[in-house]
């Protein structure tokens, strides 16, 4: 049974289901577990959150006159052995530590993933088994480090779009698949369905893809023809699991009715194809594209959370938000101190601590030697007091910054 409590009575071996208020402000990248010892106590204590959902199936009860009504040891036992077992057999790095690798595979993706979408476009019959081990590359990086690949596959020339796209979608699938709890072998086929869900944009003509203003009515007609030209091709495709193809037939339906092809509603639409729409709409206006530059990652989350509502899934949106982080890397940020930084790695700590580097002073109007500042340390002695928009401020080696990497992937 889920009850609500003040987070001062939680004890060690309860289940805490959820944090009560301001889910973004929380620092747990998953919110629901078996409270293990003193140190998760202190966590959530220290996170300020007043009260908590627990599960008193899953753990202890609250304490009634007295007497703890204990959950089941089987209970209990169950929620450990699964924590224990879940495999991290993927080491976690700093981004830095990743970057080059990352910066490697987005070149050999995008290869692989423009081959074979021209293949579909020449009416070849696409095998789905050679990206295997693309997928298992793609998976691991995002597993060691969510934000490096993730951030680089953002950076596209109109000619790759949807090539680094696919990409980046499969890596966005990965990280989503891991907050949203699911196993390996699912977060393979979720990996493998992002990097397969726009194949039918080889259907449409270049020359509408490229357009580099708005469509017209009669363009957009062709273009929303896609998810159904990409499920025919995968159709004939070899080793093409039916996860991917009902995310490329519906990744464009929306939770309200109004998407495309079939206008599915709310639950008529699976989990998979929901966190295909979460992950494709966040890469799409992240990214430069030929008809609109794109936004920056944290003003991206903010209008997507405006449009949550009728388009996706809540839950999943905000997993999908875990999943990126609130200030994701590379994003441009002003702190109380009056300098600008970029978000060069999240810690697991907190999600509105991330680590950034210091680069230039609003105050002097300069640069400064850029230094890395892990805001999570209180000796950092500084905070993040908002985003700021790349091109308000003129900078353009943001990537670099970040990175180290000018330029797209190749
Ligand atoms: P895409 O560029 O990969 O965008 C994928 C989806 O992201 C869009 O699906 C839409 O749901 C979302 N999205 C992208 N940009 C925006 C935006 O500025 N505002 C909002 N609210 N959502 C956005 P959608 O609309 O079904 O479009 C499918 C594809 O059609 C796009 O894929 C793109 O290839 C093409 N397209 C859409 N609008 C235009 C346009 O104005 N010009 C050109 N050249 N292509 C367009
Ligand atoms: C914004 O998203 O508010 C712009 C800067 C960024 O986050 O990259
Ligand atoms: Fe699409």
């Amino acid at each position: 049974m889920l009850k609500r409590i003040a987070v001062a009575d939680l004890r060690v071996g309860m289940y805490l289901q959820e944090l009560c208020g301001s889910w973004l402000e929380h620092p747990f990248w998953k919110s629901s577990f078996l409270i293990e010892d003193a140190k998760d106590l202190k966590r959530i204590l220290d996170s300020g959150v007043a009260e908590a959902w627990i599960d008193t199936d899953k753990g202890f009860d609250v304490a009634v006159g007295g007497q703890v009504k204990e959950a089941s040891d089987a209970a209990i036992e169950r929620e450990l052995v699964k924590t224990a077992t879940q495999p991290h057999i993927v080491e976690r790095v700093s981004t830095e530590q990743e970057v080059a690798r990352a910066a490697k595979i987005c070149g050999k993706a995008r290869q692989a993933v423009s081959s074979m979408f021209r293949e579909a476009r020449m009416g070849k019959a696409l095998d789905a088994e050679n990206a295997l081990p693309l997928v298992e590359e793609i998976s691991n990086s995002v597993l060691r480090n969510p934000g490096a690949l993730i951030s680089l596959a953002r950076l596209k020339t109109k000619d790759d779009y949807t090539y680094m796209h696919s990409v980046a979608v499969c890596a966005l699938m990965v990280a989503l698949s891991r907050q949203v709890g699911l196993d390996e072998a699912q977060t393979r086929e979720a990996g493998m369905a992002g990097l397969l869900h726009d194949v039918g944009k080889m259907a449409v003509p270049s020359d509408i893809l490229n357009k580099p203003g708005k469509l017209t009515d009669a363009e957009f007609t062709t273009v929303r023809g896609h998810p159904e030209a990409g499920h025919l091709m995968l159709l004939e495709g070899r080793g093409v699991s039916d996860v991917s193809l009902d995310v490329c037939l519906h990744h464009h339906e929306k939770m309200d009715g109004s998407g495309y092809p079939h206008r599915l509603a709310g639950e008529q639409i699976s989990l998979f194809a929901k966190m295909g729409a979460v992950c494709d709409v966040y890469d799409a206006i992240t990214s430069d594209r030929p008809y609109k530059i794109g936004w920056g990652p944290a003003e991206s989350l903010r209008k997507m959370t405006e449009w949550s509502k009728g388009h996706f899934d809540e839950h999943i949106f905000k997993a999908f938000v875990k999943s990126v982080g609130i200030y994701p890397v590379g994003s441009l940020v002003l702190l109380k101190s009056g300098r600008l930084a970029v978000v060069v790695d999240q810690t697991a700590q907190s999600l509105l601590t991330p680590k950034v580097k210091v680069f230039y002073s609003t105050k002097s109007k300069l640069r400064l030697t850029p230094e890395i500042l892990d805001l999570s340390r209180p000796e950092a002695r500084d905070k993040i007091v908002s985003h700021e928009d790349p091109v308000k401020w003129e900078v353009r080696d943001l990537q670099f910054l970040w990175s180290g990497v000018s330029g797209p992937a190749r």
